[in-house]
């Protein structure tokens, strides 16, 4: 579900998404000057919890055809609401979670604890972080990787993790990549329902530069209660842009610490391995730790 697009096609239908282009990238930042939808983990969780079961199945049938060894230990640099934390604690892993955000912190700390969970929660910066003990996997999907948004911060990024993976250990990281032809004047809008609230999701690009490699997306939310009560939520926030040729420069220049072991896409089909081409446009990569 998100936006920017290739002229593939004018309207199509995504979940709950009505894309006015072709998929593709993924948002979300914390905005300097408007409310962050970050600040809501509430309504950021109700729009991307569908994908959560996929993400899981992927996840471990990665670790055991693509990695080596036991996997029990686990690091989610940008975990938001922690979807994804709360779901792999659940199946007995041991997480650790690093965000940015308290309030999504905050709240996957309070969704832990009413389903009887643990995982260790670190407000941190996700290209300096530090562990005493090594993890035998991480992941970073929905192109929380692209907050990075120079080569620096995104080469430290994948250094610090690589440091903090055993030999033998997966790092699986998901983004969207842009089409030679893609198209930034472009739209999404979805809506997700839970417990008698309705969220409507707008996303649009509102600055586009292939040159800086930053585009500006705009979030709007607007959140209708059961009680009628409505909240509205705008927020702005740059993302890097990758090329498929941009992101294999980028692993490129890591590949001491990682080999790339599979590239799926957002099917998250372990079945259906991908080309890295300038077709992959929803790239989730496999690295294995060297
Ligand atoms: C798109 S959300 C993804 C949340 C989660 N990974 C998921 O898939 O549901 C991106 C998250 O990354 C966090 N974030 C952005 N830049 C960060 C950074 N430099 N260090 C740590 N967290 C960061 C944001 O606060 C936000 O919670």
């Amino acid at each position: 579900m998100v936006l920017v697009g290739s002229v593939v096609s004018p309207v199509i239908k995504f979940g709950n998404a009505v894309q006015l282009c072709h998929l593709h990238l993924f948002p979300f930042h914390l905005s300097s000057d408007m409310s962050s939808w970050y600040d809501h983990p509430q309504y950021f969780d109700m729009v991307f919890r569908d994908e959560t079961a996929a993400e899981v199945r992927f996840f471990e049938q990665a670790f055991s055809r693509l990695g080596n060894g036991k996997f029990r230990r686990l690091l989610e640099p940008g975990c938001g609401s922690g979807r994804l934390v709360a779901e792999m604690a659940a199946k007995g892993y041991e997480l650790s979670g690093v965000d940015l955000s308290q309030p999504m912190l905050d709240y996957l700390d309070r969704r832990l604890r009413r389903r009887g969970l643990s995982a260790e929660l670190y407000c941190k910066d996700m290209t300096s972080m530090q562990f005493e003990q090594v993890f035998d996997a991480a992941f970073c999907t929905f192109n929380t990787f692209r907050h990075l948004t120079d080569e620096e911060s995104a080469l430290k990024h994948l250094r610090n993790v690589a440091s903090l993976l055993r030999p033998g250990g997966l790092y699986i990281l998901g983004l969207h990549l842009i089409p030679l032809d893609a198209d930034p004047e472009c739209t999404e809008r979805w809506k997700a329902k839970h417990g008698g609230t309705t969220v409507h999701v707008t996303l649009k690009v509102i600055d586009f530069d292939r040159k800086t490699r930053r585009e500006m997306l705009r979030v709007s939310v607007k959140a209708e209660k059961k009680s009628g009560k409505v909240e509205r939520i705008r927020s702005e926030f740059p993302l890097r842009i990758y090329t498929p040729a941009q992101a294999k420069k980028l692993l490129t220049k890591v590949r001491d610490f990682f080999e790339i072991a599979g590239v799926y896409d957002f099917d998250y089909d372990i079945d259906e391995e991908r080309e890295f081409d300038n077709d992959l446009t929803d790239a989730l990569f496999v690295l294995k730790r060297r």
